[in-house]
């Protein structure tokens, strides 16, 4: 039996220009189209410097729009209010490429995944506690980690704290944003591993973005190639 899947994500002529001093403009992503559907995993690859974060981290709303469209499950992504931008951002979220350092060395395991609980009011006092051990174990981690501080864990772990962030909001979508190019190649495959698990289980959509197409071939339902700001 086929189903029938909506996209989720439509990306339209999406431009990101950077003013990069003395007038000049750097098309970091120049005129890209692509969508992506409900549970399915989007690769995009490409070489460094290519724009492919860029797109990742303007869809999410990391940046503004240059110019052009994300519409997300039916709503203009680059022209909400306030309050829907707050909507928006717990159902898209981003792994990052370093789990060096995109985690505060500051800040424990506990507040890293609690941060996104809290911004949202979604589980207070004893309740959050418990949602952040349940994460911790959804990710292979434990609830003894939950005190410690990031530099504390391996490159591995460390990103497995990125995902149980990401996950602690229950998003929809994530930008998987070459969530395993900073590891060791014996742990890349476990992450991906987890990474597949929860998208099942959860139904999430994933635009999984590489360097090479071997990283994300395994894990991708399609693959888009992005070559100096253009698909
Ligand atoms: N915040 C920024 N300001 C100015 N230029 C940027 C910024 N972010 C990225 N760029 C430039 O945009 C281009 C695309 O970068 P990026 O999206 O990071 O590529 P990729 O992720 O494919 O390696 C590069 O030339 C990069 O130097
Ligand atoms: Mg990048």
């Amino acid at each position: 039996m086929t189903e029938e899947r909506k996209n989720l994500i439509e990306v339209r002529n999406l431009k990101k220009y950077f003013e990069v001093g003395r007038g000049q403009v750097l098309k970091a992503v120049d005129g890209v189209s692509f969508s992506i559907k409900e549970g399915e995993t989007l690769g995009l690859v490409g070489e460094s410097g290519c724009g492919k974060s860029t797109t990742g981290r303007t869809i999410v709303r990391l940046y503004d729009a240059t110019d052009g469209e994300v519409i997300f499950d039916g709503m203009n992504v680059h022209s909400l209010n306030r309050q829907e931008l707050k909507r928006y951002t717990r159902k898209a979220q981003m792994i990052f490429q370093d789990p060096y350092a995109s985690l505060n060395p500051r800040m424990t395991v506990t507040d890293i995944i609690g941060e996104g609980i809290d911004i949202h009011g979604l589980y207070k006092g004893k309740e959050r506690q418990k949602r952040i051990y349940e994460l911790l174990e959804l990710v292979g981690l434990s609830r003894e980690h939950a005190n410690r501080f990031p530099h504390e864990f391996s490159g591995g772990q460390r990103q497995r704290i990125g995902v149980a962030r990401a996950l602690a909001i229950e998003p929809k979508f994530i930008v998987c944003d070459e969530p395993i190019s900073a590891l060791d190649v014996s742990i890349q495959a476990q992450v991906v591993n987890l990474l597949q698990d929860l998208q099942e289980e959860f139904g999430l959509t994933y635009l999984f973005i590489a360097h090479d197409l071997s990283m994300v071939k395994h894990i991708s339902d399609r693959i888009a190639v992005m070559y100096l700001g253009v698909l």
